[in-house]
């Protein structure tokens, strides 16, 4: 046997079963093509907000570059209970009810660790945001996935739910405004879905990652529920505020949760940098920025719409995310379709990257420049 299969045959299980995901070997495969125009990955391309720069130059020049707690500034925690109760009306006290995490990224991983035993089970509705699946393995738990439809507004139905809750279920995971479909949950959602965790005994775990980017009207959050104590939600400055390498985000929930998260994050990870939660205090303090982003993505959405349904791409998902989900033309193959479109120059994501309800489906993310968005739309237009 040569070295490096041996090798393989000695790592962690888990680690190496996880299978690659299709779409960040699409994407790769992409970058290496000439003249194609990438509305595929979830990347906004706007410059981080100016204020916020300066405001990480600043604390970098005062030397904000220590070791900080592991919970994060209290100032910055400040700052994300003043946040939460500006935008969504809940009180959440900055002492024991929120954590400071390197973007939903971590805080997911945190909690399903803090969370799971082995075996215990998580169920998520599909399709879904691509990492979910990897680490709820990761902490040992097992994957439960919902597939969800259109007719139900991809959301999961009670029917839906109680036919996949066991006594082994620990967490429901959620995520609206939803990747890849744009779909919003209303609150009468979340309580529902708040009973429903009282009385099968799991807890609710919301990505809430897009919650700022909306086009109709503000999506609520689970942060607003009346009992949260089983509430956990996640939050990241990556698409509201443009700052995805930054790596800012947050945990608010109910003491008991975030204390868990407290007593597990010095044993397997770190807050943020100093000078990034310094940035954050900024970004979070702000709605202008936020305000001017998302008519940002309606000039691109107003562009592009008229184009991608003169190409027989009817949208069939909500109103928010940078996202728009389209059903292909006549029941078309999800990856047939973005094979078609990519010939034309145009990178999109097939449904299926997101699970098998996402099968007559693409993802087109409002995320290349305007400039690009204008030949993007006159490519689209070309296909009808
Ligand atoms: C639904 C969803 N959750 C979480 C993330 C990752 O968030 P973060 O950058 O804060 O780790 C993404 C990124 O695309 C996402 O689409």
């Amino acid at each position: 046997m040569n070295d490096s299969l041996s090798l393989r045959n000695r790592l962690n299980t888990t680690v190496r079963d996880i299978p690659r995901s299709g779409i960040r070997d699409f994407f790769d495969l992409v970058t290496t093509m000439k003249d194609v125009i990438s509305l595929g990955i979830g990347e906004p391309d706007f410059d981080t907000p100016w204020h916020v720069r300066e405001s990480t130059v600043f604390a970098l020049e005062r030397g904000a570059t220590h070791y900080s707690s592991n919970f994060g500034y209290l100032d910055l925690r400040r700052a994300l209970a003043r946040y939460v109760a500006k935008t969504f009306g809940a009180e959440y006290n900055p002492e024991n009810e929120v954590l400071i995490t390197v973007g939903v990224s971590e805080a997911l991983d945190l909690a399903l660790r803090a969370l799971l035993n082995p075996g215990d089970e998580v169920i998520y509705h599909e399709p879904c945001y691509v990492s979910y699946r990897a680490t709820i393995l990761l902490a040992h738990g097992v994957p439960v996935e919902v597939e969800t439809r259109a007719e139900n507004g991809f959301r999961l139905t009670r029917a839906m739910l109680e036919a996949k809750v066991t006594p082994r279920t620990k967490v429901l995971m959620l995520n609206f405004p939803n990747n890849p479909t744009g779909a919003v949950a209303p609150l009468s959602f979340y309580e529902h879905l708040s009973e429903l965790a009282e009385r099968y005994d799991f807890a609710i775990a919301s990505d809430e990652a897009y919650s700022e980017l909306w086009f109709d009207e503000p999506p609520p959050s689970a942060l607003q529920v009346r009992d949260r104590s089983r509430v956990i939600v996640f939050q990241t400055l990556s698409k509201r505020s443009s700052m995805t390498g930054y790596r800012s985000g947050f945990v608010a929930g109910d003491p008991l949760l975030i204390a868990a998260l407290k007593q597990l994050r010095p044993s397997i990870g770190v807050a943020p940098q100093t000078f990034v939660q310094r940035a954050s205090i900024a970004a979070w303090g702000d709605e202008g920025h936020v305000v001017e982003t998302r008519a940002r993505y309606r000039a691109k959405r107003d562009l592009l719409l008229p184009a991608v349904r003169a190409a027989g791409l009817e949208p069939a998902g909500g109103d928010a995310t940078f996202f728009l989900w389209c059903r292909t033309p006549g029941g078309e193959d999800a990856e047939a379709c973005a094979e078609r479109l990519l010939a034309r120059g145009l990178v999109v994501a097939p449904g299926t990257f997101f699970g098998a309800g996402g099968e007559g489906h693409v993802r087109i993310a409002l995320v290349p420049t305007l400039a690009e968005c204008e030949r993007a739309a006159q490519a689209f237009a070309t296909l009808g």
